[in-house]
């Protein structure tokens, strides 16, 4: 069957239709996948029917499937979906004996992206649905190629060669990770030092590496002469026309480009179940523009 590649939204994203992800891939067919998902950031599968075993190979084919971290792994029980392979990572709200079986619980997440307070941030993620709550819990992409072009030369000129600071110590959903307090002064809080300014090794361009808002700093600059700067670069960022949101079913699969997308998710209603299993791609390329 051929490959049929729709563009999901004029910002990013693009539905890939006539691939089953349960069966391995061909040259042909994942060449023509890593030239769609370079082009569109995020890719979509629907339909799919995979046993974690699929997930893991599937990502494999993009990078090297990473471990979940120790503390996700801590809370990973099985879901009576999971064979346990150390690479799958379960995002969910469902709690069974009293304990989350995932991550993330059914909150909003802010917009970020993916271990990025680590020095070597997932190059990407993949996200399986399972069990998916009829409204809520839609999950946003926004293009950070779209978000550099759009800063004034002046911003960029001000930004270049800058790095900000990736906070460690709140997950995307707000909660604060095992062992870490909140930083009351930003300028030394917990996480790695990333350029804000990026060059992306398979395209070539240039792109905003934002992480995060919450407790982020630019490095070298006072407090407040930081937060001004970061608020103007979020205000460029934060715009619809770079965004595209997916509304899930069950069987969807997004791949997405941790280096060149952030995303956020919506909440939902905690009494109805949402469960995803997601991998990730170490981040082995440095992307540094210095
Ligand atoms: C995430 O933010 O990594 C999870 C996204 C989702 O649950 O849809």
């Amino acid at each position: 069957m051929a490959i049929d590649i729709t563009p999901c939204s004029p910002a990013l994203g693009a539905e890939i239709r006539g691939v089953d992800l349960s069966q391995p891939l061909d040259d042909g067919t994942l060449q023509a996948l890593k030239d769609a998902w370079f082009e569109h950031l995020v890719l979509l599968f629907r339909d799919q029917d995979l046993t974690d075993h699929d997930l893991v190979r599937f990502s494999g084919y993009f990078g090297t499937c990473d471990k979940a971290p120790p503390n996700e792994a801590a809370n990973k029980l099985s879901d009576g979906y999971s064979p346990d392979l150390p690479e799958v990572t379960i995002i969910s709200n469902v709690v069974v004996d009293g304990v989350e079986i995932g991550s993330l619980g059914a909150s909003e997440c802010a917009w970020h992206t993916d271990m990025s307070y680590n020095p070597e941030p997932a190059d990407a993620s993949a996200l399986y649905a399972l069990e998916v709550p009829e409204a809520g819990g839609d999950t946003a992409f926004l293009n950070m190629y779209k978000a550099h072009d759009a800063l004034p030369d002046s911003l960029k000129e001000r930004i270049g060669g800058r790095k900000a600071i990736h906070d460690a110590t709140f997950t995307s959903a707000g909660g604060l990770r095992k062992g870490l307090e909140p930083p009351t002064d930003v300028s030394k809080a917990p996480g790695a030092h990333h350029p804000i300014l990026r060059t992306h090794p398979e395209t070539g361009k240039t792109m905003l590496f934002l992480g995060r808002r919450t407790n982020a700093y630019i490095v070298g600059m006072d407090v407040a002469e930081s937060e001004a700067l970061l608020d103007e670069i979020w205000g460029y960022t934060t715009n619809d026309d770079f965004v595209w949101t997916h509304q899930w079913r069950k069987g969807d699969v997004l791949l997405w480009d941790n280096r060149s997308v952030m995303h956020r998710r919506d909440d939902f209603d905690p009494s109805v179940r949402r469960l995803m299993h997601r991998t990730q791609l170490k981040g082995e390329v440095p992307f540094y523009t210095g």
